[in-house]
């Protein structure tokens, strides 16, 4: 058995447009109106077969369409890349495949056409459900254009997600906690909430640098949000099953959880990474950014892929603790010690007696109380 193999296998999609650039985001996302969907098919279709070929016989456990806004896409090509994913992969019998849509009319319009193609979990991007953060948050939805998408799909798909961002500028740990109630009375089985990020090279992280940002919460405050977004989650029933991402139990994304049991995938797409084991050696892979680079290097030459690089025992590991360690069921310590080769130690032994780690058969995770600390926590326990 390969190492991949106790994570699975999937596939991801990026769609690298959107309808406008909104301001935190640092995604591989581009306005453009020139898409010509024929081009963007014949790029994907190829990109599959290619790695069809470097995958055979694999079962396929999850499709993911991201971006981007996916939701731009036509059903038909949804169609036409899910055909041709049916053709060259067996599929898990219950295989994930999910989309990410933004919550506009007119993408609803398209929900039911994604479910014929064979979508069958929505990751909607709703953000807030207060109108002057969405608009703030340079969201082209209002909250009831949300709540109706969020009426449609629910009558279209079986498994729903939606992204909220918190943390945000003016907001309280009061309006938050009012908020993410009214959230969970919405839910379905999962829901990913993110604490706003300032990067760099977005709007806001030019904003911030020049002291424009103005009402953040502090650290502190945020941290308070994350403890009461944990309360809030459990007592629904929504528990963390991740740092960001809560589900009810069952319904966890099996996409994602590849990445967090540090599984394979194969990214399709500009911009999207990858991570395959060929003859028992594990690659990472990346593609060119640029749409336009991607579509023509794919063209031209029949291969989208940037690099590929050979994946060493160590980096390996780290990638393994990085990943499992987000995920509260943590990793398995047999595991750690066949990817390095040798026994995986725990050199510092302050962090379970502090209780930001435990060991359970078998199994090192971070603590409730730890997971605020990941990052370091991290860096103490790689090798
Ligand atoms: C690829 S994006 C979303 C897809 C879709 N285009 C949308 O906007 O709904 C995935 C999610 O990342 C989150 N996100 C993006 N930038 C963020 C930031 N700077 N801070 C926190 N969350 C962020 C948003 O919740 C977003 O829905
Ligand atoms: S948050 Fe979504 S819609 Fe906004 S720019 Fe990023 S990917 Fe596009």
């Amino acid at each position: 058995m390969e190492d991949w193999q106790n994570g699975g296998f999937g596939l991801y999609i990026h769609w690298p447009f959107c309808q406008a650039k909104c301001p935190y985001c640092d995604f591989n996302s581009h306005v453009s109106n020139t898409i010509i969907e024929a081009d963007w098919q014949t790029a994907y279709l190829s990109e599959i077969d290619r790695i069809a070929t470097l995958t055979q016989g694999r079962l396929l456990n999850s499709v993911f369409f991201g971006g981007g806004t996916p939701s731009l896409m036509s059903p038909e090509l949804v169609n036409a890349i899910l055909d041709r994913i049916r053709a060259r992969w067996t599929l898990a019998n219950d295989c994930e495949i999910t989309l990410e849509a933004n919550p506009t009319s007119v993408e609803a319009g398209r929900f039911q056409g994604y479910h014929d193609a064979g979508v069958n979990r929505l990751s909607m991007g709703i953000q807030s459900l207060r109108e002057n953060d969405l608009k703030a948050l340079g969201r082209l939805h209002s909250v009831q254009d949300a709540r109706k998408a969020f009426d449609i799909a629910q009558k279209t798909f079986g498994r729903i997600s939606f992204d909220l961002i918190y943390a945000r500028q003016q907001q309280t740990l009061a309006d938050w906690s009012i908020e993410l109630k009214e959230a969970l009375d919405m839910a379905v089985d999962h829901l990913s909430l993110y604490q706003l990020t300032i990067e760099d090279g977005t709007a806001f992280g030019d904003r911030y640098k020049r002291g424009r940002l103005s009402g953040l919460p502090t650290e502190d405050t945020a941290t308070d949000m994350y403890f009461a977004t944990q309360e809030i989650c459990n007592t629904a029933g929504m528990s963390a099953y991740e740092v960001s991402n809560h589900a009810q139990k069952g319904s966890e994304s099996r996409h994602n959880e590849i990445y967090w049991r540090y599984g394979d995938y194969a990214g399709i797409g500009p911009g999207a990474h990858g991570r395959v084991t060929i003859n028992g050696q594990r690659y990472a892979t990346d593609t060119p950014l640029s749409p336009a680079l991607w579509l023509e290097k794919v063209r031209k030459t029949g291969s989208g892929e940037g690099s590929c690089t050979k994946l060493p025992a160590d980096e390996q590991l780290t990638e393994f603790l990085l990943m499992g360690l987000r995920l509260s069921e943590g990793v398995d310590l047999d595991r750690a010690s066949d990817i390095q080769g040798k026994d995986f130690i725990i050199q510092n032994k302050y962090l379970s007696e502090d209780g930001l780690i435990e060991t359970e058969n078998g199994r090192l995770s971070v603590t409730p109380k730890g997971r605020p600390l990941l990052n370091a926590i991290l860096r103490e326990l790689i090798p």
